[in-house]
Parts: C-alpha cells; structure tokens; sequence
C-alpha cells in the first residue's frame, strides 16, 4: 500500500451486492475502506450518480458482457463527488480537502454507492466552479458519453444541424447544450411537454416531444435538405422513424446499450460507440461547461439507503439525471 495519508474510518456504509438480483440484493453493509495504490486516491463520497445502466449491473449483466469474476460484496455506482480524503503517492494533481468528481467504470474496488471510493487519480477532476455536488456527481459518465459522441464520432462542426434524440434524458440534455457551445443547430427531441420546455431552456433550436409531435414535419421545417447528424440516446420504432429525416451522407452515433439499437436509412452512416473517459476527454468537458452557464439536471436526489427506490425512479418518466445522497 502507498499512499500519503490514510481515512481516519477503517470502515463505511455502502450499499452492496451480496449476490446479483432485483432491488432487494441491494443491501446497507458496513464495509472497510478500500485500500489505495500510488495512482489512485480516496474520495469521501458525497453524492453518487445513479446511471441508466445501474440496474443491468445490479443484475449481473455487465460482468458477463465484459468476462470479469465479479468479487462480491459488490458495490455499484460509476460517478459521484466529494472530496479528497487520501492521495496516493504518485498522485501530484491533487491534494487531501479537495472538491472532486470521477467516474470509474466497474471498480473492482467497489464504487460510489459507498461513503469511500477508491479511484485512478486520472479519471478524477475538480469540480467545474458553479456545480452543486449532486450535479458533478451525475455528470462524468454521461457527459463525456455525450462528448465523445458529438467530437469523437460525428466529428460536429459549427454550423452544421444536429438532431439530439432523447434530448430531456441524461446524455441527451448535456448533449444539447454542448452541441450549442460547439456551435451546431439543434433539433431536440425530448419526452413528454415538460421535457420539450426543458429543452427549448437549455437553448435548443426546435424542440418537440418525441412522443406525441409529428416529428418529420417539424424537422423537414427545421432542415428543408435534411439534418447532418444525429446523437441518439433511445431506441425503438420512433427513433428509427425519425432517423428519416437525416440527410444522405448524414452521420448517426449512439451509445452501446441503446436498446433496440437505432437502424440508419440509405446512405447515412451510423455508429455505436463508448463514452471515453480520459483525463483529456474530462478535461475538455470542464473546459466546454466552464466556458458559460451550463444546467446539470438532477430530478431527484435519495438518500443511499433508499438506492432501490433510486433504482425504481429510473423506469418513470424525469428530467436529466438521478443522484444519491451520501452522508
Ligand atoms: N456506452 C456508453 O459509454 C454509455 C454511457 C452512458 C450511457 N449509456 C447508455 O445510453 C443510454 C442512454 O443513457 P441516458 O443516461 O441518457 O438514459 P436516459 O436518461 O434514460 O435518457 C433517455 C431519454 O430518452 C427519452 N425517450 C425515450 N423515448 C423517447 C421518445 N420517443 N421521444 C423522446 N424522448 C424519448 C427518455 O424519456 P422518458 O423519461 O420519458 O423515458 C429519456 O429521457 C442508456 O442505454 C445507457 O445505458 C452508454
């Protein structure tokens, strides 16, 4: 073990899996504090991000999708925030006290539904200035799934049109909102009335509800020739319907785990994709969220104890993102 300084608590409360299954696997533990190695450091876990893809996880699926042995107790949670409470020592970038947020894919060290996480210090960042904790610790996983989407694989540029479907979801409204700061035109689909205003808030070009509006003749309104590109976060028949409104030589990109998976017309090309979470790529979000006002948007926030509620409030129809209270 290497590190500067230890947590004083040798153990926490966390929420953990003794063995995969439905909500009720999801079971308060006192744990020990995860060990840290050179290049990770602590985090005193504030607030956990609660992700659309949490329940599958919880389920088992992720372990069979990615090979690993699952070590149990297990304990879910990819992003969250709160503040550096041991740095290992390698780790020069930051120091005990300070305000973070990280994501880490499938932590064997356990992750964020917990008062402590142990972290790569590469995947940590410090927490853009206006951010409340709830708000970094919802961002990292989808935010970088949201720019690697619109940089890495659509390669947007500004002036081109956008289309963002699922635009009032998780991914979709920082997605929204980035593809302003990049300079693009976006047509937003979201769900529901309450969504369409959200996204019309967060600056989009036209937004319609994707549910209800007749989408291909808002978007034919919107873009007579059609749309360059489209970032898409949901799949099913109505995504592939409104798929029709890209342009020949068009570009689709979709996050792995968008389910069915979206079906380009003729002549479009379309991609899955993972969100890459570098220090480069966290860094550049920073840096695009830091450049103007920027909403993060936590519908509802529950204490850790309540993390199977968490869970539940994923399958209802919210606004942007889910997030646990840790204390
Ligand atoms: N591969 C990766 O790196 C990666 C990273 C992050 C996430 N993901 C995956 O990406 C997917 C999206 O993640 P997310 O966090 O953005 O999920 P999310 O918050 O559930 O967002 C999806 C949004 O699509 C909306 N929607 C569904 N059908 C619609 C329709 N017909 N018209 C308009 N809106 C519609 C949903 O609205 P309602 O609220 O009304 O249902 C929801 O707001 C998930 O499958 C997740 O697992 C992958």
């Amino acid at each position: 073990m290497a590190q500067s300084s230890q947590a004083k608590a040798q153990t926490m409360r966390a929420v953990a899996l003794d063995n995969f299954g439905g909500t009720e696997a999801l079971k308060i533990q006192d744990l020990p504090v995860p060990q840290i190695e050179a290049h990770e450091v602590l985090i005193r876990v504030e607030a956990a991000g609660v992700g659309a893809w949490d329940p599958y996880e919880r389920e088992g699926r992720f372990v069979e999708i990615m090979g690993t042995k699952p070590k149990f107790p297990y304990v879910l949670g990819t992003d969250g925030a709160g503040t550096i409470a041991a740095v290992g020592n390698d780790v020069t970038r930051f120091k005990e006290g300070d305000r973070v947020y990280a994501a880490e894919l499938a932590n064997p060290k356990g992750g964020f539904y917990a008062q402590y996480a142990a972290v790569r210090a590469d995947n940590v960042s410090l927490i853009p200035g206006h951010l409340t904790i709830e708000e970094a610790a919802v961002l990292p996983t989808d935010g970088v799934t949201a720019l690697t989407g619109l940089e890495k694989v659509l390669h947007l540029e500004s002036g081109e049109s956008l289309m963002v479907f699922g635009a009032s979801g998780g991914i979709g409204h920082l997605a929204l909102q980035l593809a302003k700061r990049l300079g693009a035109k976006v047509f937003a689909i979201a769900s529901g009335d309450d969504g369409v205003e959200f996204a019309r808030k967060l600056g989009a070009d036209v937004a319609v509800d994707g549910r209800g509006d007749d989408v291909l003749i808002a978007a034919k309104e919107f873009a007579a020739n059609g749309i360059d590109a489209a970032l898409v976060t949901a799949g099913g028949e109505l995504t592939d319907e409104a798929l029709s409104a890209i342009r020949r030589g068009g570009r689709i990109a979709y996050p792995h785990g968008v389910m069915p998976e979206p079906a380009a017309h003729e002549g479009v090309s379309i991609e899955a994709y993972d969100g890459e979470a570098s220090a480069a790529m966290i860094a550049r979000l920073n840096e695009l969220i830091d450049s103007g006002s920027f909403v993060v948007q936590v519908d509802e926030v529950f204490p850790l104890e309540e993390a199977g509620k968490a869970h539940d409030a994923l399958k209802q129809h919210h606004l942007g993102k889910i997030a646990l209270r840790v204390d």
